[in-house]
């Protein structure tokens, strides 16, 4: 809300002649006034140094002892209990980022890999459970590039320059960076960004930092982990993870076939790795099968005891209908085939139970345990 200048000039008046009466009664008011105005000019001049500095620490804020010093657990275990048929790949990953805490310092990322592979095997999943063993308590910074179609989207991954819209909220990529830098990064789906959006993150990936538009502030990438996925050239990858077992060898020959497939070979040349996650095989999808009955299970407070061999047959059987989603309808199948026994246990006050398949109904059904 702005005021009309005329009613500004009024207040003014007033003041003037209130100060000026004020001063015929007590003529020491005016030297008071003015003491006390400059103490307090004085003392707000002096937070604002003070916010400043902070904010210019809190910019800087990589804590690369804390990273030296061990401080970040890496839990292999824990992701491959939860990530099914990717071991290799979990350990590549992890020993890159165990490396990359060890040489940790400005001007460089924790790491940076690039997950290919058919949907639904795993990429996004995995870049999510190294970001929840890492840093638990940051939520990763998960940007979906299908969202950045077009050239201008650069600047909603570093922010708008002043004045734009939007600026004042900052870059999708920046912003959380910027409040902390312990975080991993996904740009999921990279091969559907525009080629200007991949072409600013050569500088990211490179030297780990960054000027966000809006707030002109410096992002430190020091502590960060970047993961990009993508779906294309799987029929090309193939091959060459089936021809070497050798790391260094299939990133190189993956980064030829990549830029067959359209990436700029500087881009590829970005990423410390290219790991290719291929399709799961059925006895890899029963185990995922189980591992989706039980969390499903567990989001109703049951625990499941057993889960006959034949529901996880029936799971792979139907799962081949939409084996180009990978296992993402494992989850939708489930809960399909589970449901109904789970009102039924609730109603009947079960806390774990034994699952079997109905061979009339095609149904699961739960008994107490
Ligand atoms: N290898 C796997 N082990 C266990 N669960 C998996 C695996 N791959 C995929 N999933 C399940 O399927 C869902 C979708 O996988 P996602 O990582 O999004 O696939 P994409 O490879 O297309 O990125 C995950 O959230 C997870 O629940
Ligand atoms: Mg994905």
């Amino acid at each position: 809300m702005t005021l009309h200048p005329f009613f500004l000039l009024l207040a003014l008046v007033g003041i003037v002649t209130g100060l000026h009466k004020l001063n015929s009664i007590f003529p020491l008011s005016m030297p008071i006034i003015f003491a006390v105005s400059t103490v307090g000019l004085l003392a707000r001049l002096l937070m604002l140094r003070g916010e400043r500095r902070k904010q210019v620490s809190a910019d800087a804020a990589v804590d690369f002892q804390r990273l030296h010093a061990g401080e970040v657990l890496i839990c292999a275990p824990g992701i491959k209990r939860e990530m099914r048929g990717h071991d290799a790949a979990v350990d590549q990953v992890l020993t890159r980022i165990q490396r990359g805490l060890r040489l940790a310092g400005p001007g460089r990322s924790l790491g940076s890999f690039l997950l290919a592979g058919p949907t639904g095997t795993g990429k996004t999943f995995m870049a999510q459970l190294v970001a929840k063993t890492i840093y638990p308590e940051e939520e990763p910074v998960l940007l979906r590039m299908n969202q950045y179609k077009d050239h201008a989207d650069v600047f909603t991954l570093l922010g708008p320059p002043p004045g734009h819209p939007g600026f004042e909220v900052g870059g999708a990529l920046t912003r959380p960076v910027l409040e902390s830098p312990y975080r991993v990064v996904i740009f999921d789906e990279i091969d559907k960004a525009h080629p200007d959006v991949r072409h600013c993150l050569y500088d990211i990936l490179d030297t780990g930092l960054c000027r966000e538009k809006s707030s002109g502030k410096t992002v430190h990438f020091g502590a960060t982990v970047f993961f990009a996925t993508c779906n294309a050239g799987v029929e090309a990858l193939r091959p060459i993870w089936a021809d070497s077992s050798d790391p260094l060898t299939r990133t190189g020959r993956a980064r030829e076939a990549l830029a067959r497939c359209g990436f700029e070979k500087p881009f590829l040349a970005r990423f410390d790795e290219i790991l290719f996650l291929d399709t799961l095989p059925p006895v890899t999808i029963a185990e995922v099968a189980c591992l989706q009955i039980a969390r499903h299970w567990r989001q109703f407070g049951i625990e499941v005891d057993y889960a006959s061999p034949e529901i996880l047959v029936e799971a792979v059987r139907r799962n081949v209908e939409f084996s180009d989603y990978g296992v993402r309808q494992v989850a939708r199948l489930i809960q399909e085939m589970t449901t109904p026994s789970i009102e039924a246990a609730r109603r009947d006050g079960y806390r774990k139970v034994r699952l079997e398949l109905d061979a009339a109904t095609q149904r699961i059904s739960a008994a107490g345990c």
